[in-house]
């Protein structure tokens, strides 16, 4: 039996310990939010925080995420009101939609650690998400919009 928390929430569960973190989002506690791509940790589809930092959900073990913070995409909030789905919202960055959830938690990620990041930190931090819609440019303008919305909120 492994204990693993998500989105505040303890689970136990009597799961296989190498079974990767996104099948038990998807498949056990049905959060669907976190979306399926390439399974071997090279898309960014998956993304979810550890302990507040972005990483790939298709490449963890349950075993290896026992007992930490989890958060996912639910997780921002229920009303759209956190910067990231705001700026999101109004630069209508998402054409498919199907990789942007895992962008949008990779941008709330950078935005934690870099409340200002500059086109160049944007591009290091967000290079490993691939978008087969090409929408990068309005990924990269919301994520400076949502860091201005976060500032207008702290001031
Ligand atoms: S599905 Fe995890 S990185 Fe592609
Ligand atoms: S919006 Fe379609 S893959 Fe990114």
């Amino acid at each position: 039996m492994l204990s693993i928390v998500i989105n505040g929430q303890k689970h136990e569960l009597d799961e296989d310990p190498n079974m990767p973190l996104l099948w038990v989002l998807r498949d056990i506690l049905n959060l669907k939010g976190t979306k399926f791509g390439c399974g071997k940790g090279l898309c960014g589809a998956c993304t979810v925080h550890l302990n507040g930092a972005a990483v790939r959900s298709c490449s963890m073990p349950l075993a290896a995420v026992a007992g930490q913070d989890i958060r996912t995409i639910e997780s921002l909030s229920d009303d759209g009101s956190h910067p990231v789905q705001q700026a999101w919202q109004e630069l209508n960055v998402a054409q498919c939609g199907y990789c942007q959830c895992g962008q949008m938690m990779n941008a709330a990620a950078l935005l934690k650690q870099n409340s200002k990041p500059s086109d160049a930190d944007i591009d290091a931090a967000m290079e490993g998400n691939i978008c087969r819609c090409g929408t990068y440019p309005r990924i990269k303008a919301a994520i400076k919009f949502a860091a201005d919305l976060a500032t207008e909120v702290k001031s």
